[in-house]
């Protein structure tokens, strides 16, 4: 035995991540695939990497030194289960699996579940940051226990993206949590680049500005409080030209946008918790409209606002929607940040969240400089209850607001659709509002279901006799 970890399923990811781990002084890279011809060409191509290839899972395990220590990258759902069945059987007590896919937290926790009866390690990790970061620098987002942890530590934290001098990667927290937070992670993606879209066309539908000027406009938004990896590339994007046509290559694409799933499950586990993560939704189900031409074809005569967006000062403009991208983009994260901590809290992990937004400042889709002042929040106070009442975007969304409600009115008037700015705002308002009609909805749903409510002068449960007297009655008295 040669080699100090392994790596199963050699498609791109997987290759890429082995590649990436076998360039790191003191590591051995063990490879193993499904196919043959996958290792004999990752082998060939890269004779640098010093891989030790296995063509059956016995030589896969002979190969690795104890504790072994396997990471599977095949596409998440019943191919992961079938590799830890197979690795279960050559493996022994104290060795590691971790799953580097994209994998629903529950299939995790399941997982994990399952494998620890056999003393075996079972560690779900979040792997971002796309072909390119499993090659140079992930953000990793390990889950399992602190044992594999141990021996997992070293290693990831040498192969992970390096934010600000500290390896992107943390122990999340036990069994689920990586997954977890990575899911979350792919919500925020959906909610930031559908704020990025919605910017987009708010610009050029306000201004007229080609895609090409509107590239230059989110490049120097890059310099700013905005910078990100999604606006450096959205600026890439705008700029690119058709071969073909010499059009801008985004007037080319299909509008209507794919999903693979993770977006939607941070919004199904959000309902289920009972966390409000409507930026987030909105982003998700923006998706769903696009992609459902058929009923596009048939509402596309439904009436309209007569008049246009018409700005008048398109500097002006534009810094608005700057601004409402950013204080939208605060929601989105602190709505995501309230997920995870519901999460936590539902599932028994202990997750920093300070550490979380750490681990997102480099090598994956969200990275963004704004997460050090979420980090910040979080050093400062732990348990934040609510992360956009920290000072700093407190002072953030003082200074944007204005400008959100306008942008939000202009694109209402004119027919806009800007549903991830527009919802964003609607939870802003909602969760400041000193009262809420929701006791409006508790006196409904006390008319037509006898489901009580609690008065704001005195404790207890309440009831009115809606189709008697309508006296009220305390609720012990209806049962
Ligand atoms: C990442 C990404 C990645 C994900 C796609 C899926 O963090 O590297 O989130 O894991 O596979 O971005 O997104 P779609 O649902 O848009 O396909």
């Amino acid at each position: 035995a040669t080699a100090n970890i392994g790596v199963v399923g050699l498609a791109v990811m997987g290759s890429n991540l082995a590649r990436n781990l076998a360039s790191r002084e003191g590591n051995t890279v063990a490879v193993y695939n499904r196919s043959r011809a996958k290792t004999d060409e990752l082998l060939t191509e890269h004779p640098e990497a010093g891989f030790v290839p296995a063509f059956s899972y016995d030589e896969f395990a002979a190969s690795l030194t104890v504790p072994r220590t396997a990471v599977i990258m095949v596409k998440a759902g019943a191919g992961t289960d079938a590799v830890i069945d197979e690795l279960v059987k050559v493996f022994e007590p104290g060795d590691i699996i971790v799953d580097g896919g994209n994998a629903l937290f529950t299939d995790t926790i399941r997982r994990e579940k399952a494998v620890r009866d056999t003393g075996i390690n079972f560690v779900g990790m979040g792997v971002s940051g796309g072909e390119e970061g499993a090659l140079l620098g992930p953000s990793l987002m390990p889950g399992g226990s602190d044992e594999s942890w141990v021996t997992l530590g070293p290693i990831l934290r040498s192969i992970a993206a390096v934010a600000e001098g500290e390896p992107c990667v943390t122990h999340v927290g036990h069994d689920g949590a990586g997954h977890f937070v990575k899911m979350v992670h792919n919500g925020i993606e959906y909610a930031d680049m559908q704020l990025i879209a919605e910017a987009y066309d708010l610009i050029r539908r306000g201004t007229g500005k080609t895609p090409a000027e509107i590239a230059d406009v989110f490049a120097q938004w890059n310099e700013g409080e905005l910078n990100s990896y999604l606006i450096e590339i959205t600026a890439e994007v705008l700029r690119a030209q058709d071969a073909a046509t010499g059009a801008p290559l985004v007037d080319v694409i299909v509008d209507q946008a794919g999903a693979k799933g993770t977006g939607g499950w941070t919004v199904q586990t959000a309902i289920d918790l009972g966390v409000p993560v409507s930026g987030i939704a909105e982003a998700v189900f923006a998706r769903s409209v696009s992609s459902h031409p058929e009923q596009r074809a048939v509402a596309a005569n439904l009436p309209g606002p007569v008049d246009e967006l018409r700005v008048d000062d398109a500097e002006a403009f534009i810094e608005d929607v700057r601004l409402a991208l950013f204080a939208s983009k605060i929601v989105a994260y602190s709505q995501g940040f309230d997920e995870i901590r519901a999460g936590a809290a539902q599932y028994g992990w202990t997750i920093d969240l300070g550490a979380v937004a750490k681990i997102w400042r480099g090598g994956c889709i969200i990275r963004a400089q704004f997460l050090n002042r979420i980090s910040d929040a979080y050093a400062e106070v732990p348990d934040l209850q609510v992360l956009l009442t920290a000072p700093y975007f407190v002072d953030a969304l003082q200074r944007a607001q204005d400008a959100w409600r306008r942008i939000v009115a202009q694109a209402a008037a004119a027919g806009i659709p800007s549903p991830a700015f527009s919802s964003s705002l609607a939870y802003y308002d909602g969760l400041r509002a000193d009262r809420l009609p929701a006791a409006l909805i508790q006196g409904q749903r006390d008319f037509f279901g006898a489901h009580t409510y609690r008065r704001v002068d005195r404790e207890g449960t309440f009831h009115t006799l809606w189709s008697g007297d309508r006296s009220e009655i305390t609720a012990e008295d209806t049962h």
